[in-house]
């Protein structure tokens, strides 16, 4: 039987409950983006009312205008070029603690500040845990410009694993594609399996189109993921 939407989020607000005793006095956070990073911003909104000092780099628009209503303070890495902490989501975690990322196709902004930081948490419920990644398709961030020729590289390495590649379309507005923060497009690919991610990733790099994709490798350093029995700490 699968957990029912409520019980999720109660697993989600649990991860990112457990998550805010990492954030210490004065730390520079980055706060990622998602229904599981979320619980998250708000646990830092209600510190920072308690009287936390923290300076924080949203990952996405969706976040920072959420941080910015609970009125986080907010820096870009522009001017804060080194993080000390980002919690973040992800649609998929493997025992070596690679993920998938870009469900909310923010994959871009996220993996720029996530490199950016010392460390990387991820939060989760423990559905996203995954023997080999490939249960949730791909997200490939790619520019417009040339998108036909992009798009057969992509569908040719697609092929080799027996999988299409699909542009992202906004939910509920028809056939108008999806658009990321910086303006770009998301390509989902729904690798059945992805054995060597690392690599796949390399492969993906090599397409000129891509701008980034959602295999985050060597950057998570812990996750707190939390299920029927509890919260649990994977390293
Ligand atoms: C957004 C992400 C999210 O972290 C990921 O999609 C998980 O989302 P959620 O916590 O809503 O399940 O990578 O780009």
């Amino acid at each position: 039987m699968t957990d029912s939407a409520a019980t999720v989020a109660g697993y989600k607000a649990a991860a990112a409950k457990a998550a805010i005793d990492l954030v210490k006095p004065g730390m520079r956070l980055g706060l990622g983006t998602g229904t599981t990073a979320a619980p998250f911003v708000e646990e830092v909104g209600a510190r920072v009312r308690e009287g936390l000092e923290v300076i924080c780099v949203p990952t996405s628009e969706a976040t920072r205008a959420h941080a910015a209503a609970l009125n986080i303070p907010l820096t870009t890495l522009d001017d804060t070029p080194h993080l000390d902490l980002t919690v973040d989501g992800a649609d998929e975690i493997d025992d070596q603690l690679r993920l998938i990322k870009g469900g909310g196709g923010a994959l871009l902004r996220e993996k720029i500040v996530a490199t950016a930081s010392e460390r990387m948490v991820v939060i989760a419920d423990d559905s996203k845990l995954s023997k080999t990644l490939g249960s949730h398709p791909l997200p490939i961030e790619v520019v417009r410009f040339g998108l036909n020729p992009t798009m057969l590289l992509i569908q040719a390495l697609a092929a080799e694993a027996g999988c299409e590649g699909e542009i992202r379309l906004r939910r509920g507005e028809g056939d108008r594609p999806f658009v990321t923060d910086q303006g770009n497009l998301i390509v989902d690919c729904a690798f059945p399996r992805i054995a060597e991610p690392e690599v796949l990733a390399f492969a993906l790099a090599r397409v000129p189109g891509v701008v980034e994709h959602g295999l985050f490798l060597g950057l998570c350093d812990m996750a707190i993921v939390a299920g029927a029995n509890g919260v649990k700490i994977y390293r």
